[in-house]
Formats: C-alpha cells, structure tokens, sequence
C-alpha cells in the first residue's frame, strides 16, 4: 500500500477549503431526476449534462474533487476530449462510483445492503490507470419500525470495510458513505443514536479489515429529523448534535469529512454545514466539508433543464452553490451570500 499516494490525494481534495461534487448518479438515478423535468432520458442528454458541470469555468476554485459514474469517467466533450481530461486540466482530481447499487438484503424486509464486491480488485485497477484517484461506495440504512436491524448495519459496514481495504491496495483514498435516510417521522435524537451506532460498526470494521484510517475519507449524514416529523430542528441545534456524533464515534486519525446532503435544500445544507464550521472549528480534528450532489447540482440542472440555450446560466448557477459551500467549509456562510455571490 503507498500510503504517501492516499495522504497526498487527500490533501489535494482538500487543499485551500475546497470540498468535493458528486455526479456519480446512476444512470437510473440520473434518468429519474430527468424525467420529473421531461429532460429526454438518453445517454447524449446525460453527456450533454455532465459536459456542462465538468466545464463550468471556475469550479475548481470550490471543487477539489468530483465524483464520476462508470458512463460518465467513459465520456467527452462534444470536442472529443475525455471528461477526466478536462477535470485534470481544470485542477479537480477525478473519483469514481464503485458500488453496484442497494438491493434487497434477504432476511430483512425494507432493509438494503449495497453490492459490487465481486471483481472488484480488478475495476479499480482499471480506473485507476484511467486516471481516478479516488472512490465512493454508498451504503444505505433506513430508520423505520424495528429499523435499521443489526444484520443490515453490520453487512452494510463489513462492504464498506472490504471495499475501503481493496481500494487502498491499488492506491485509490476510498470516501466510505454509511448513509443513514432522511424519509421518516423519527425525531433528530433518533437518528442521533442510529447514526452513532452505524458509524461505530462502520469503524470496527475498518479496524477488523486493517484499514488505514488517515487514507479515507468519511461521507456521513448530517444528523437531522426526519422529513416527516413535526419538529424540525434549528440549524443550530442540527450543527451541534452532528458535530457531538461525530466526536464520539469518528477517529481523530481520519483526515477528512464530508458530507452528503440527503435531500436537503441547497440553502439549508450550507447553512448547516457553516453553522458546524463556525461553531465547532477549534474543537474538529478532522476537515469539515461537503460532498453534496443534489444541493450543489439540482439549481442548475433546474435552469438548464435540457436546453443547450441555458448552459452559461446553469453554469453561474452551479459555480455559485459550490462557493457557498466553500464559504461554508469556512464558517463563512451567511444569507447574504446567496443574493450577491456568483
Ligand atoms: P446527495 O448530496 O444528493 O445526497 O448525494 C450525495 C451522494 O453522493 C449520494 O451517494
């Protein structure tokens, strides 16, 4: 294992308070969020799309890595050149999606464990040599009645871990994601105590497959009420819970953190991830960032909306969301941003 190798992407991630974007939807799940806009669902219309993030001018003075999906690390510009090319040339280190999806845990009704193990060894080498230097693998926990059980945290946990191992061996950083949802009434201690007992399965494991915990980075969420429940926390309260979970059951020793957004608005998860930032950053020992897709991407996929007249405008419009997220990683956030910045 080249631990330089791991230590120095992470630093380039993270270097000068940047944070990461994630455009590795599936093509499913790319399909799915075009079609609610009636964006044709075709492979030339996801280019086109992922054409216009990768070559939004300035990103890379907020993005310090993006995530790409199998389709996309294939893909050009209408130019003819390879999309990592141009990330690269940009300044953004290329990651890529590994997993192969959530499905069914048996056993577990409404429960799921994220696959992709098998051959795994042997795709990683191969983006690698395409020039990725780091991946993602998104594990999925419900809360619900008598959910999450044991058996979904610990097979979701013990994937991640071999997964983390495995990409360490061929010298990609593995952004290891225990996503615990958002759909649900359940109160923000709930998810509190669920999120807590989910990362500290995820870290015995990592320990138990002899994980180099300064060579990943952790994608959690932020700990939040459910979208159902009646009491919606203030953004302060959600900062300090979040920060006091991730104090408890996340190792000094892990470099980085960012976090996913979940289906929270663009505007609350910067705020959110400021308030952490603001409150908390003599106390952190890792950095606190974003990895957000949705709130970094979906204001801009909005305006774009499949019309070739309206890239620049998404564009300024996906520049803006991933400064006021750097701003966040900052603590320095604030409303005001919104209206002036872009
Ligand atoms: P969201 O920020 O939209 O939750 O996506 C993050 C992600 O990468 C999901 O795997």
């Amino acid at each position: 294992m080249n631990s330089q190798l791991l230590k120095d992407t992470v630093k380039l991630l993270f270097a000068d308070n940047k944070g990461l974007l994630a455009m590795d939807e599936s093509n499913g799940t790319c399909n799915k969020r075009f079609e609610k806009l009636g964006i044709p669902q075709t492979v030339e219309a996801r280019r086109a799309y992922r054409e216009l993030i990768v070559s939004t001018p300035g990103l890379a003075e907020s993005i310090g890595g993006a995530i790409l999906f199998d389709e996309t690390i294939h893909q050009q510009k209408s130019d003819g050149t390879p999309f990592v090319k141009v990330l690269i040339e940009a300044g953004i280190t290329p990651g890529i999606k590994v997993d192969t999806g959530a499905k069914d845990l048996a056993g577990h009704p409404g429960e799921k464990v994220t696959e992709g193990l098998d051959g795994l060894r042997d795709r990683l080498q191969e983006y690698f040599q395409m020039g990725a230097r780091f991946a993602k693998w998104r594990a999925v926990i419900s809360i619900g009645k008598g959910l999450p059980s044991w058996g979904c945290i610990e097979a979701n946990a013990h994937a991640l871990a071999r997964y983390a191992a495995l990409c360490h061996e061929v010298g990609l950083v593995p952004i290891v994601e225990p996503e615990v949802l958002m759909e649900g009434n359940h109160s923000l201690e709930h998810c509190f105590e669920v999120t807590e007992e989910v990362l500290r399965t995820v870290f015995n494991q990592l320990y138990a497959q002899r994980v180099t915990l300064e060579g990943i980075i952790l994608k959690p969420n932020m700990v939040l009420p459910g979208l159902n429940c009646t009491k919606q926390d203030s953004v302060e309260d959600i900062a300090d819970i979040t920060v006091e979970c991730l104090l408890r059951a996340v190792p000094a020793a892990v470099p980085g953190i960012a976090f996913l957004s979940g289906g929270q608005s663009p505007e609350l998860a910067s705020a959110r991830l400021n308030a952490m930032n603001a409150r908390f950053k003599s106390r952190i020992p890792w950095a606190l960032t974003f990895s957000f897709s949705r709130a970094i991407q979906q204001p801009a996929l909005e305006i774009w909306n499949g019309d070739e007249a309206m890239v620049v405008v998404a564009q300024k419009e996906l520049y803006h969301r991933a400064k006021c997220n750097r701003a966040a990683r900052l603590g320095e956030y604030s409303a005001s941003l919104e209206k002036t910045a872009s």
